[in-house]
């Protein structure tokens, strides 16, 4: 990053980068657990399903892009060692159900998830309003995908009440 780059940052670049690697491995493994379950499920509505979760399985990976480049941007080091994904995420991972046909469950699995992530960037996105202007904008990229995802999910909630 350039000098007049880091001058306008007010923030703490440690913090930043601290916050941004815990989304980071929410990321991906939202990115993980929708692409394992759209492999997973069984059933009758599944394929419809399945077109869903793997759409946006790949919107994760690409949040996990976006974030990953403003690491390495504010010279931090995304992960390197995928253990510690598990260990350092905010959000959590839920494995698929034992029940390839439990398709309600996955749908409640994701909204969580969904859920924990518009807390995260709507909080990181307050945190950093004034003090990192470019990581706010992105943050609230972020925050307006995850609220589009959640509404998405909340719909087929409604769909799937079996
Ligand atoms: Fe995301
Ligand atoms: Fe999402």
């Amino acid at each position: 990053m350039g000098r007049k780059s880091r001058e306008i940052i007010k923030a703490n670049v440690d913090d930043v980068i601290a916050d941004l690697t815990k989304a980071y491995a929410d990321e991906w493994l939202a990115h993980y657990q929708y692409w394992l379950a759209a492999k997973w499920i069984r059933g009758m509505d599944a394929d419809t399903l399945r077109d869903i979760l793997v759409g946006q399985s790949n919107d994760e990976l690409g949040h996990a892009e976006k974030i990953a480049n403003r690491i390495i941007q504010l010279g931090g080091t995304p992960i390197m060692d995928p253990g510690k994904l598990l260990q350092i995420s905010g959000c959590g991972y839920k494995q698929p159900p034992g029940d390839p046909n439990n398709l309600k469950q996955v749908i409640q699995d994701v909204l969580d998830a969904e859920t924990c992530a518009i807390e995260t960037y709507n909080k990181l996105a307050e945190k950093y309003r004034t003090t990192d202007l470019v990581t706010h904008e992105m943050l609230e990229d972020l925050l307006e995908d995850e609220v589009d995802d959640e509404e998405q999910w909340e719909e087929l909630g409604g769909i799937w009440k079996k």
